[in-house]
């Protein structure tokens, strides 16, 4: 199973270790460095088995790799993940998170690590005891903080975006909005939309934290299995990937798909699936790259907040570039977004070739 996972990927190498003390299994893929060190978060989270865990490490790394490349930003595609057999608290967790540590410090910069599902800047403090090539530790440990909001915000805006582009007008008053997830970068989402006058529909694996999130935000709580068979106007996936697929495609009740879980087609026809049921599906590694760009921008290239901000918000322009292209063009704005970045991965590798050319 993991043998057949690796040949069929197309990244560069994976970093695999099996920590005996805790039964977790870590990997670090890197995918693609074409435009610089490979960064992307770390995950921790309980798999059925560890193929299951690599498989996830894969994907999210290519996901990473558009990302950056989508938005044009000088980082490569990598992610971690750590998959657990079970839950780890306290001391298992921090020793875990350590092992990790040292292993990113071992790659000697080619992976930086942050805060993706099921970590958080706590997490990234232990993991800064033992590298240095971490984003998004708290902001009295000199990092970036939780991602989330930012991510959030990017979405914000991209949801204005296609709302617009579907409906006409940005203005998200009275609009649905059903938001699946609402941990870290779902709630602050819930928040931003519940401002706009927007109607929010709150669905959560935890019913606790869906009854919290829906009483802050004056929400309401759907089932997690009603979620695809509510009509909304826009559906906002922010939990786990693979949520488009064959089965859930026929029952969304939306016009709009739009949130920040990563990979969350299940396969590439997945997008076409969508089309033609007249659902614009806004491609996640665009609309969720709010916090790579903050993260990348505020820890690395050093901007202020209010540059970054402008930045994340530019997510919103990216949306409607590429929604107005694919329908120009008749294709998935997957196909358009997938364009987008190879643009800018090809114009990298040719540049490289032209200064190795040229004896530098
Ligand atoms: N994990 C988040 C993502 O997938 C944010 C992040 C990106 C954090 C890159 C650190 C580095 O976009």
């Amino acid at each position: 199973m993991m043998e057949d996972l690796l040949r069929q990927w197309d990244g560069e190498s994976v970093l695999v270790h099996y920590d005996r003390p805790t039964d977790a299994w870590v990997f670090i893929a890197i995918h693609d460095r074409t435009l610089g060190m490979a960064m992307g978060g770390c995950r921790m989270h309980v798999y059925s088995s560890p193929a299951d865990g690599l498989k996830d490490a894969l994907r999210l790394a290519q996901g990473m790799t558009y990302k950056w490349a989508a938005i044009d930003f000088p980082f490569g595609g990598g992610k971690a993940v750590l998959a657990m057999p079970r839950r780890l608290e306290g001391q298992d967790r921090e020793a875990l998170l350590l092992r990790f540590g040292a292993l990113v410090e071992s790659l000697g910069g080619s992976y930086g690590t942050g805060v993706d599902l099921g970590t958080t800047p706590q997490d990234m403090n232990i993991v800064g005891r033992a590298t240095s090539r971490v984003f998004g530790r708290t902001p009295d440990q000199g990092g970036a903080g939780d991602p989330g909001p930012w991510t959030a915000l990017g979405v914000f805006a991209g949801i204005r975006a296609a709302v617009q582009r579907v409906m006409g007008s940005p203005d998200l008053d009275g609009r649905s909005v059903l938001v699946q997830g609402v941990g870290g970068v779902g709630a602050p989402l819930a928040q931003r939309l519940a401002e706009a006058g927007a109607r929010v529909l709150v669905t959560d694996a935890l019913a606790e934290r869906a009854r919290r999130v829906a009483e802050q935000v004056g929400g309401e709580i759907i089932a997690p299995q009603d979620a695809y068979d509510t009509e909304c106007d826009v559906f906002a996936p922010c939990a786990v990937g693979a949520i488009l697929n064959s089965r859930s495609i026929p029952r969304l009740r939306c016009q709009i798909v739009a949130g920040s879980a990563n990979n969350q087609l299940e396969t590439e026809e997945d997008a076409e699936r969508l089309r033609e049921r007249g659902i614009v599906y806004v491609p996640d590694f665009v609309i969720n790259a709010g916090g790579a760009i903050a993260h990348g921008a505020l820890e690395v290239l050093k901007w202020s907040r209010e540059r970054v901000e402008a930045r994340v918000l530019q997510i919103g322009d990216a949306v409607r570039e590429i929604l107005e292209e694919a329908e120009k063009d008749g294709v998935a704005p997957l196909v358009e977004a997938k364009r987008r970045a190879e643009r800018v991965l090809e114009a990298a590798r040719q540049g490289r070739e032209e200064m190795v050319a040229a004896g530098h």
